[in-house]
């Protein structure tokens, strides 16, 4: 056994773990980032006593990133056999060396924030010590080995170590020093650990010895004292923390010239009897999301900087809870998550999901009973512990931690039983979660019954079990994975609706990819991957450069501060926020007759938390084409932080039918004319080939009814239903066929019965068309079909139109701006909206279904207006099938041509990528089809 192999000694010469902190005063930090001499060697063994060519390399950084090794990306799967506590032979080595000065004095530490997998630390040559748990923090103390003047530092990291068996975590698997790695030199004197437990009644500070305490809210000092070992100070009127108003407090501690300086904030984690979450005696819904260090061009390597914008744009989309999935971050972002007010869930860095696929065609199976999980093992339990133990010392000062968790996807044995056991002694005042304690029926172990990807209706029995009586939370559910998460509102609903649901967290928050030439690749895409799962890394609820797509904003949706209804007149707005009332917003209501404001109104809601407040909003019925709505926006200053929308009841104008056109036929063709038109309907194809308006021909190919859509990531499970994708299982709708049986003219209109069939495989629809065409080029279009009964619910169903390229420009009364599918439909709104082909565009790192909008009811694009009661439209720069093809953004092939989709329906996004399903409310599913939607010419305005 190597040294690094051995799971009961992952740590030698380490300190002891304290609160994390930067000391002030005399104490200095010096940050050792930026470039290192670097050297790599694929073997550890190869490693020479002298090293004498050296590269440079910037720290941190991960080295696959910096021309050393290719990323690889593995999900579940070791990227090595499954034989702990054994990693390959040929281990990989980094060393990293570089120079510091300081002046000798007092104490002087090194700190790791986050190294992978391990690191032996040498000082001037000399071995100080090793460390394993790529992202905790490590500190030695290295006064003993450093120079007045000039020192030198090196440190040996290895690829894997045992405790890479520990970090299986579903990401790039990544090596060196990827976080923060500084010195501190500090009086021989100075305080080690501080502890300051938040509670909602006074800042209560525990550290050994004396010291000299300040207390301040904002500037205003409230008490300076001396204090010995412990020290409890309760401000006359507590202004209490929460993820809505993140107050803190400054404390600052003195002793030997030293100051530290911590945030502290006063609240408390209760459950209620009920088995909500309270947070100050108030019921908390957890409005989550799962959060991986990642970035396109750095890896695991995220800057103070870049962590804040996260959060940020986490605020900004409403959400109040992150998951620290599934490692401890850098304590920066901890002291941000205090700062702006963000529930956190701290998970310490174990996941050991590869257990489950160490023997090869056994199903999907955490079968720790075999004692071949480690959680199970003797021999892991220091190191289970250890990993815990690290992060709540490190972190249990901020108050933005509400939960501690053991980490994910490792099964549930005696060393999570172990850990949690610490955890509740060690700080009663949070909550435990163990990822897989509920799905292994122990749910007991921890404080809250944890599930991930559970449906709405496990969800629903959940609640209302009452064998669960805990809080039930949801660690990760919507799989944002590509176009979607289409189920996060419903998820919602559920969670206001049962005080027992305290929400949950969205999977993830950021796609993994790396930017190679401005092209976001994926596992696969490198060079001796020797195990890799895909795309299935991108996933995020924002783009990798954390631009915002429509799950974003459904997200935001789903999570926003109210919730309305409107009824005879009345308008009742729900305030979903737990600690601020809605007077500090303003509030627009507008009333909306196709798609022009008719009436607006600013209001001021007084309206305390959970609780509702009724406006009258008196409407009279008036005459529209498309239809009315009431909006309400919720905004401060700039921006709107919630908005929502209720359609209004409308009268039609009565419009004169005018009579059919006359039809001359020949043998192929039917034709019509008019003023403004001229169009040819083909028999042979039962639909038409030309549209000619005011002299300018709209089609460049004829349109084609089709019920394929490319894939979504989303539908990586359904699609073998679908589409081709071996010899049996699809209805094969990526290779279609219209087949004419009969056309014919009759009672003036045009007749076709006909049938859609994938290749292969019997008539899925088997239907009618009926085309009526007025003396105004009006053309009435009415489908109705019947689908084969036993055929798998549909994609899509519709035409799928070619227009001329330069035809780009579109406006539409429908769902937008952003693209809406059934289940993804809160964050746009009906109304009047103006586009281009190009602007639809959506880059979804695997290219796949994109900008449709639903609830439409008139498109004018070209010479053209289609019309219909409802309908769902697409128009792209792509066609469906250059979509399905490619694998990556630049494989895209533009046609030069315009391509618009009128559909029947468009089945919702769902997020079965990894989650439930598509709920049955948003699948295509009816046997029977009846779609009518009119055409008609118009002057091109755009
Ligand atoms: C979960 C896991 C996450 C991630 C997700 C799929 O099972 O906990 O880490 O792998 O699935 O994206
Ligand atoms: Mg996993």
């Amino acid at each position: 056994m190597r040294y690094y192999e051995n799971p009961e000694r992952t740590f030698e010469n380490r300190c002891p773990s304290r609160s994390w902190y930067i000391p002030g005063g005399v104490s200095q930090k010096y940050l050792l980032i930026g470039d290192w001499q670097f050297a790599y060697f694929s073997r550890d063994i190869d490693v020479p006593e002298v090293i004498e060519h050296w590269d440079t390399i910037p720290v941190p950084s991960c080295w696959q990133l910096q021309g050393y090794e290719n990323p690889n990306y593995s999900n579940i799967n070791y990227p090595y056999p499954c034989d702990p506590p054994y990693v390959p032979d040929d281990n990989p080595c980094g060393v990293y060396q570089r120079q510091f000065t300081l002046e000798k004095w007092g104490k002087t530490y090194f700190v790791f924030e986050g190294v992978s997998s391990c690191a032996n630390l040498y000082i001037n040559g000399r071995y100080v010590g090793f460390t394993q748990g790529s992202h905790l923090l490590a500190e030695f103390d290295i006064t003993d080995y450093v120079n007045q003047g000039e020192n030198t530092v090196t440190v040996k990291v290895l690829k894997w170590c045992c405790g890479s068996y520990l970090e299986d975590q579903d990401f790039f698997r990544y090596n060196g020093i990827f976080r923060d790695v500084y010195i501190l030199q500090r009086p021989e004197d100075h305080i080690t650990d501080v502890e300051m437990i938040p509670n909602d009644k006074e800042i209560s500070i525990k550290l050994a010895g004396a010291a000299r305490v300040r207390i301040f809210n904002g500037e205003n000092l409230l008490v300076e004292t001396d204090m010995v070992d412990s020290y409890s100070f309760a401000p006359a009127n507590p202004i209490l923390w929460n993820a809505e108003k993140p107050h803190l407090y400054r404390v600052e501690l003195e002793r030997a010239g030293e100051i530290i300086i911590l945030q502290a904030g006063l609240r408390k984690i209760e459950i209620s009897n009920r088995y909500e979450l309270l947070v100050n005696g108030v019921s908390v819904k957890l409005h989550g999301v799962n959060h991986h260090d990642t970035d396109p061009h750095r890896g695991w390597c995220q800057s103070e900087a870049e962590l804040r914008r996260d959060l940020e744009l986490m605020k900004s989309l409403n959400i109040n809870c992150v998951r620290t999935s599934h490692y401890p971050p850098a304590p920066v972002f901890l002291q941000l998550c205090d700062e702006l007010g963000l529930y956190v869930v701290c998970e310490t860095d174990i996941e050991t999901h590869g257990f489950l696929r160490r023997l090869p065609n056994v199903p999907y199976r955490y079968d720790v009973e075999s004692g071949a999980w480690p959680c199970t093992k003797a021999e892991w339990r220091a190191e289970f512990m250890d990993r815990m133990v690290r992060m709540v010392e490190n972190f249990k000062n901020h108050p933005s931690i509400i939960i501690w968790s053991t980490g994910n996807e490792s099964g549930h044995g005696c060393n999570h039983i172990e850990m949690l056991r610490w955890t509740k002694r060690r700080d009663p005042s949070r909550l435990t979660h163990a990822e897989d304690a509920s799905r292994k029926g122990q749910w007991h172990n921890a404080d809250v019954f944890s599930m991930m990807y559970s449906s709405l209706s496990d969800m629903e029995e959940f609640a209302c079990r009452d064998d669960i009586n805990m809080p039930v939370f949801l660690c990760e559910y919507s799989h944002a994975m590509g176009n979607g998460p289409g189920d996060v509102w419903d998820y919602n609903e559920l969670f206001d609706k049962y005080p027992k649901l305290i929400g949950g967290c969205i999977w993830e928050w950021a796609d993994h990819v790396v930017n190679v030439d401005g092209v976001q690749r994926y596992g696969g895409d490198f060079e001796g991957e020797l195990t890799h799962d895909g795309n299935f890394c991108c996933d995020g609820l924002v783009f990798s450069d954390r631009s915002s797509k429509a799950g974003s904003l459904e997200a935001k949706a789903a999570y926003q501060p109210i919730r309305t209804n409107y009824a005879d007149g009345v308008l009742t707005v729900y305030n979903r926020l737990d600690f601020t009332n809605l007077e500090e917003f303003e509030c627009y209501i507008t009333i909306e007759a196709d798609g022009e404001v008719v009436e607006s109104e600013q209001y001021s809601l007084s309206c305390p938390p959970h609780s509702r407040v009724q406006l009258k909003i008196p409407y009279e019925k008036r005459v529209c084409r498309f239809g009315a709505q009431l909006n309400v926006d919720l905004c401060k200053g700039d921006t709107v932080w919630a908005r929502t929308q209720h359609p209004l009841p409308y009268d039609v104008a009565e419009t004169a039918k005018v009579p059919v056109a006359e039809l001359i036929e020949d043998a192929i063709n039917i034709y019509a004319k008019g003023e403004a038109f001229a169009y040819t309907f083909s028999k042979h194809y039962g639909i038409f080939t030309s549209l000619v308006v005011y002299g300018r021909e709209q089609l460049a190919d004829r349109p084609v009814l089709t019920a394929h859509r490319a894939p979504t990531d989303n539908d990586r499970n359904i699609q073998y239903r679908w589409m081709q994708l071996n010899e049996w299982q699809g209805e094969n709708l990526d290779k279609s066929f219209v087949k004419v049986y009969d056309c014919k003219i009759e009672n003036g209109e045009i007749v076709v019965s006909a049938s859609l069939s994938g290749i292969s495989r019997a008539p899925l629809l088997r239907y009618t068309q009926r085309i009526r065409i007025d003396e105004n080029g009006r053309v009435d279009w009415v489908l109705e079909g019947s689908v084969r009964p036993d055929a798998i619910w549909l994609p899509r169903l519709g035409y799928e139109f070619v227009l001329p390229g330069e035809v780009q420009t579109f406006a539409y009364y429908g769902n937008g701006p952003v693209e809406s599918y059934r289940d993804l439909c809160h964050a746009g709104y009906v109304g009047l909206h103006e586009s281009t082909a190009a602007k639809e565009y959506v880059h979804y790192v695997r290219p796949q279904e994109h900008g449709n909008h639903t609830a439409v009811k008139w498109l004018r694009i070209g010479d053209l207006e289609f019309a219909a009661e409802d309908m769902e439209i697409n128009v792209s720069q792509i066609s469906t099938a250059a979509l399905t093809k490619a694998e990556h953004t630049d494989e895209l092939v533009r046609d030069g041509k315009t391509h618009l989709r009128i559909d029947y329906k468009v089945s919702g996004l769902g997020s079965h990528s990894c989650g439930p399903e598509l709920e049955k409310p948003y699948r295509l599913a009816e046997k029977e089809i009846l779609f009518r939607y009119a055409i008609c010419p118009v002057k091109n305005q755009f």
